[in-house]
């Protein structure tokens, strides 16, 4: 990717969304897991990181955002978290 583009995926540390996100990462994307336990989405970043690594990729940027999508507030605190160009997120 020519910018670098900030990717936020829902599920980051499921089937779908792992998958999407090791993709993403690897194509130089900044990568934000989302989910309800943090401690998932580290352990699912930690091993899209050294998969990455394995394959010569670099450094990736992962982040992760615990959240519960189901909590309408919780997930606009998410959303404002990480808008473009303001993200300070836990990851
Ligand atoms: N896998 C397939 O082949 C396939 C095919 C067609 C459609 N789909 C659909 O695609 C979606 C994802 O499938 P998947 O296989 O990746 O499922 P999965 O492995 O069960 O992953 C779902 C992810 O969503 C997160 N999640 C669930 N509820 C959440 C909530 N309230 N807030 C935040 N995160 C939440 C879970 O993380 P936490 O539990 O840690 O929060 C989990 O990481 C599903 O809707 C599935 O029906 C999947």
């Amino acid at each position: 990717m020519a910018d670098r583009q900030t990717v936020l995926i829902a599920g980051g540390n499921g089937n779908v969304g792992g998958g999407a996100a090791m993709a993403l990462a690897g194509r130089g994307a900044e990568v934000v897991l989302l989910g309800r336990k943090s401690s998932a989405l580290e352990a699912r970043a930690a091993r899209i990181r050294a998969d990455l690594a394995g394959r010569g990729s670099g450094d990736p940027a992962i982040q992760t955002l615990e959240v519960d999508l189901s909590d309408q507030g919780a997930t606009r605190r998410a959303a404002g978290v990480a808008a473009p160009g303001a993200w300070r997120g836990n990851g």
